[in-house]
């Protein structure tokens, strides 16, 4: 998979992607991650990437130009699955999406700031507008961020163990069981005994039980 970003401050972004899984993802080359400063597509003095709204109004609005100028130089070189805006007013962010998303060769992330984007790129150019939470960022970048943390733990052979994320919380609507390791007892705090009896099924038996009491107490809304 190869993701495209477009940000104003890539610099926010150049350590999430080189750790841990996504490293492993880079390296294993399952996953192309490409930032693209916004600021060296303006022909504008000063490199100015913004402007005031119409209409009025605190804030400023990321402008058409530079915004145009980077999507379609990158679109000359790549054909995307999807441009995706991450934005608050988007399609809220579920496991869903990520599994499906993850099917994708090749995506372009368009990272706002200050008010938003001007609306005619959305029209006219993104596919797709994803929120991460009904919360408002400083800036999109740490959502993208999220976005492809999520997307590149999936893609196959990213995991060394295949089948962990298919056991993962929401994979199948529950929550994930409760998980211990060594040492079976600490301070008299006991592992529960059926994960020592060596019975998988059982085990399995449990782990489900869990998901589901879990899944009940802590988020009904996924049972529905
Ligand atoms: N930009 C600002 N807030 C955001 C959010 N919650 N999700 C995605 N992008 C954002």
């Amino acid at each position: 998979m190869r993701i495209d970003i477009i940000t104003v401050l890539p610099e926010l972004l150049e350590s999430p992607f080189s750790h841990s899984i996504l490293k492993r993802a880079k390296d294993k080359g399952l996953l192309e991650v490409q930032l693209h400063n916004l600021r060296d597509y303006s022909t504008l003095p000063r490199a100015q990437v913004d402007d005031y709204q119409f209409g009025g109004g605190a804030g400023m609005v990321m402008m058409m130009e530079p915004l145009v100028n980077a999507i379609e130089s990158l679109q000359a070189k790549t054909t995307y699955d999807e441009v995706i805006y991450l934005t608050p007013d988007g399609e809220t962010l579920n496991q869903r999406m990520a599994n499906q998303l993850s099917l994708k060769e090749n995506l372009l992330m368009i990272c706002g700031h200050y008010k938003g984007i001007d609306e005619r790129i959305r029209e006219h150019f993104v596919t797709r507008e994803i929120s991460i939470g009904d919360f408002v960022l400083s800036g999109g970048e740490l959502a993208a961020a999220v976005l492809v943390d999520a997307l590149g733990r999936l893609l196959p052979g990213v995991l060394n163990d295949e089948t962990s994320a298919l056991f993962d919380s929401f994979q199948d609507n529950l929550l994930a069981p409760p998980v211990y390791t060594r040492p079976e007892e600490f301070r008299g705090w006991k592992v529960p005994e059926v994960l020592m009896s060596g019975n998988h099924r059982l085990i399995e038996d449990w782990r489900h039980d869990q998901a589901v009491a879990r899944t009940q107490a802590r988020r009904p809304d996924l049972l529905k």
